[in-house]
């Protein structure tokens, strides 16, 4: 019998309570030995759930309990699911979060712990949601030097800006759908603004080239200043708007990683990716462009990743996996990255620039300082970057 704790009982723990529910029998065959959900450490009142029996409030049971072999930290934020973390890893116990605010501010950290304590700290679905991304950037394309990642990877905001796009509800009524539907962080703000987009993008970064990228050192920008005049104008020109966090190599081996609202080919396989989906693009030298697809929130997509990682960490609990990165990473500046520019505004079309309905226009390849000059000098209204 093999033992496990949730920590958190939201949308995440409740999710993998649910699958274990569902799976149960499948999974059991698989390990060899049936799963146990030994305890759900959650603060709220419970009485009346049917996993009632199972709440605990005291952390200590979780870590005292020499027969828990794995905690699933799903309590979200980097205070008390980090203390908790950390006090889980030291008492010998193996970790699966879903947490991004974490990984990509402490990873580092908790997985140096993990290894000292020959445990693991698992987090596949830190990063889209459902679909396995981590793993294979880690294992199968562990042979290739990664050379760019772009995606699509806040379900929140794919699903607003979807929603504005075909069904014409506004930003706050397609929010509140989002809201409704368990995709959006408990500070939506954090999706909006391209803040948990940021984190991702970081975790797949320090997975890719094994350096840790602080979220705090990546270029940011979400959708709020995004008018749908721009969506309107990028749609007519054969683009779809979509917030992608995008991570390169340079040839000079440094790395860029940021997150911005792009222009991309409507014929692109990214631009298809609508609602709560996330795809992901990684491009290997011996692979080539690889896609991964599936919904990136949400209650039991989450969860499946999240079950997915416990199952592993139990099958590598003699042999963990190895798996971390190291501190600073070589990071160029956003404003040197060369691409095309969409700018719209009251102004005369520069020469150079094709030119766009709507007092739009798409320019030459510029870096994204020579972008910036351009457009605070032509007075835009609207400056994006676009990826072909
Ligand atoms: N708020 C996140 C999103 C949840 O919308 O993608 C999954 O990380």
């Amino acid at each position: 019998m093999a033992n496990f704790a949730i920590m958190g009982f939201g949308t995440v723990g409740a999710g993998v309570a649910e699958v274990l529910r569902l799976n149960g029998e499948r999974i059991a065959a698989g390990l060899g030995e049936p799963l146990c959900l030994k305890y759900i450490l959650d603060v709220r009142d419970l009485s009346g759930n049917p996993y009632a029996d199972k709440v605990v409030k005291d952390f200590s049971v979780l870590e005292n309990d020499p027969e828990l072999d794995v905690v699933v930290e799903s309590i979200g934020g980097a205070k008390v699911a980090l203390e908790f973390t950390r006090r889980a890893l030291l008492a010998g116990k193996s970790v699966v979060t879903s947490n991004k605010e974490l990984v990509a501010a402490h990873g580092r950290e908790l997985l140096d712990i993990a290894r000292e304590k020959n445990v693991n700290y698992l987090f596949e679905a830190s990063v889209g949601g459902g679909i396995p991304v981590l793993r294979p950037l880690f294992q199968c394309l562990a042979g290739n030097e990664i050379e760019e990642i772009a995606g699509i990877l806040n379900g929140t905001t794919n699903y607003i800006l979807t929603r504005m796009v075909q069904a014409g509800i506004s930003f706050e009524e397609a929010l509140r759908e989002a809201q409704e539907k368990g995709y959006a962080e408990a500070n939506p703000a954090a999706d909006v603004e391209g803040v948990d987009a940021c984190r991702k993008i970081c975790i797949l970064s320090d997975l890719a080239w094994g350096r840790e990228v602080p979220p705090e050192k990546v270029s940011t920008q979400g959708i709020s200043g995004l008018e749908l005049k721009d969506v309107g104008i990028a749609s007519g020109a054969g683009y779809r708007v979509k917030l992608l966090g995008r991570a390169v190599k340079l040839a000079d081996g440094r790395q860029c990683a940021y997150v911005a609202p792009h222009l991309i080919p409507s014929d692109s396989l990214i631009a298809g990716v609508d609602g709560v989906f996330n795809g992901i693009m990684v491009r290997g030298n011996a692979v080539g462009e690889v896609m991964f697809y599936g919904q990136g929130a949400g209650s039991l997509p989450t969860a499946s990743a999240v079950m997915g990682d416990v199952i592993d960490a139990l099958e590598h609990r003699e042999k963990r996996r190895s798996l971390g990165w190291s501190e600073g990473a070589d990071l160029a500046d956003f404003g040197e990255l060369p691409m095309r520019w969409y700018l719209r505004g009251d102004f005369p079309v520069p020469a150079g620039c094709e030119v766009l309905e709507g007092g739009a226009a798409l320019t030459g390849v510029l870096t994204a300082g020579e972008a910036g000059a351009l457009a605070e000098r032509l007075g835009a209204a609207a400056l994006l970057p676009v990826l072909e």
